[in-house]
């Protein structure tokens, strides 16, 4: 078996983003762009992988992190040639081909690299560039053909002639490449173009003029090999990666009722027949079981949800895990660390922080909880608080099963309240309670009859 080198280009700032952050660790579907180019590149299983790292090295290679991936840092950014001419010192025992990718072109597939990497081999050429044909072909730069259609070159935009610009095929910064002639093609660069930057581009003219068997290799599918470099692009290729996202979801039995308004990051899963509805975002590592509805307008991010979970309208959930037969909302918080058991219900202005609360439990209108630990069967009524902050520190609130928590109860903890405790309502606990007790405060109610009319007697007087 020939042996296979990657080399991922990601030194570069990326100036045309205008950022202070690293082209590559910009997101797509709430993964680095990097990410998802090092994912295509490691499924081809490779003898080797290696990342230029330049700009936010240590931010990126932290991303790579993982084994089986090395690093070689571009100290200066000089070019895309100049970046591969970084990777020589890991590649001075390597007798193989080298494939060339940049990082900054996160819709690339495996299969189409594969593919590449066959007729690469197929033809037992020394170099092979990867181009597409594009409608518009921007800021690409252009491969050139000789009148008998073999590969010449390829120019770039700043650097080409008229009759060049108007050239379709353009580059896709994707080589396969001989290791031998790559490395001593690389020490032959010269910065003698518009940017006056050492381009990887150049050595397919070199391949060219020294005769060695060089090809252009069309792309099957142009949409997969468009690179970011604007935050225009960014946004352009987000839509483009959300529709196949949906696509793929639909696909696998989930209903998307307004698709377009369904936003889906990359490492979200969605189990069969769940029911989504408009303008819902998931986020980060989010999970959703089978048979859920989500209403719309929720924000979830990095969730655990189990099956047949209802999510009314209008939510905010991060980090929480809701069982299954869950029902949170409408209009409810759930901050980290909140955990539902299975049949919790979770209703309208509840925020819920760091707690746990017990099966069959419910909280279904106006309370904070927050740092407490719930038994089941519980109800927490109306307008409930948890007090788990006295200006220094936080404290914990337990309440046991099947607890009954009067509306306007305020609890300051750290307290517990023993199994089958009722709490009147409008009592303030400062103390633990002992199973199975009643608690309240107690408070004389007075009634002044024909109060009202003597008040706006008075008042009238004084106008
Ligand atoms: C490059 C190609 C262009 C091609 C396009 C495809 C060159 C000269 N041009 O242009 O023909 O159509 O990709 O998307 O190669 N990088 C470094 N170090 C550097 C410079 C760049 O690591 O010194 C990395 C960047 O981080 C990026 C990749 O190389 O991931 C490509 O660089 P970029 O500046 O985006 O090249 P393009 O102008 O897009
Ligand atoms: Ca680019």
């Amino acid at each position: 078996m020939e042996r296979l080198g990657v080399v991922v280009l990601a030194a570069g700032l990326g100036k045309r983003m205008h950022s202070a952050q690293a082209k590559v660790l910009h997101r797509l579907a709430g993964k680095p762009l990097l990410s998802r180019v090092l994912q295509a590149a490691r499924r081809l299983h490779p003898d080797r992988v290696v990342v230029v790292v330049g700009h936010q090295a240590a931010e990126v290679q932290r991303l790579c992190g993982g084994e089986g991936v090395e690093f070689a840092v571009q100290p200066e950014q000089r070019g895309t040639g100049d970046a591969v001419r970084a990777v020589r010192p890991r590649f001075h025992d390597f007798h193989g081909d080298i494939l060339i990718v940049c990082g900054d072109t996160p819709l690339l597939t495996t299969g189409t690299l594969n593919g590449f990497i066959q007729q690469h081999r197929a033809r037992k050429v020394t170099l092979s560039v990867l181009t597409a044909y594009l409608d518009d072909p921007a800021n690409y730069g252009r491969v050139i053909r000789t009148g008998d259609g073999q590969v010449d070159k390829i120019v770039e935009t700043r650097d080409a002639l008229a009759a060049e610009l108007a050239v379709r095929e353009i580059n896709t910064g994707i080589y396969c490449v001989r290791a031998d002639f790559l490395f001593a093609a690389l020490e032959r660069l010269q910065p003698l173009n518009a940017q006056g930057e050492y381009y990887l581009t150049d050595i397919v003219a070199q391949a060219v003029s020294a005769g060695l068997p060089t090809q252009a290799v069309l792309a099957a599918d142009p949409a997969e090999i468009g690179g970011i470099n604007s935050r225009e692009e960014l946004a352009i290729m987000e839509k483009t990666r959300q529709a196949q996202l949906r696509s793929h979801w639909m696909a696998a039995g989930v209903t998307l009722e307004d698709p377009e308004t369904v936003y889906i990051d990359e490492d979200v899963t969605i189990g069969q027949d769940t029911v989504i509805g408009p303008n819902t975002h998931l986020k980060g590592k989010t999970t959703i079981g089978a048979r859920c509805r989500i209403d719309g307008s929720a924000y979830i991010e990095n969730c655990r949800i189990g099956d047949e979970v209802h999510i009314l309208f209008s939510v905010v959930l991060s980090d929480s895990e809701l069982g299954n037969h869950t029902e949170v909302g409408p209009f409810a918080h759930l901050r980290p660390g909140t955990v539902l058991a299975p049949r919790a219900e979770i209703g309208n202005f509840v925020e819920v922080k760091k707690s746990f609360v017990g099966e069959h439990t419910k909280a279904k209108h106006l309370a904070y909880i927050g740092d407490t630990e719930i038994g089941r069967d519980a109800n927490i009524g109306a307008g409930t608080i948890t007090c788990n902050y006295d200006g220094f520190r936080k404290h914990r609130t337990k309440i046991g099963d099947r607890v009954q928590v009067g509306s306007d109860t305020t609890l300051v903890a750290p307290i517990t309240i023993h199994d089958d405790v009722y709490i009147a309502t409008a009592t303030t606990v400062r103390h633990d309670v002992p199973a199975g007790s009643l608690v309240f405060n107690t408070r004389r109610e007075e009634v002044r009859e024909g109060w009202t009319a003597a008040k706006r007697a008075k008042e009238a007087e004084k106008k």
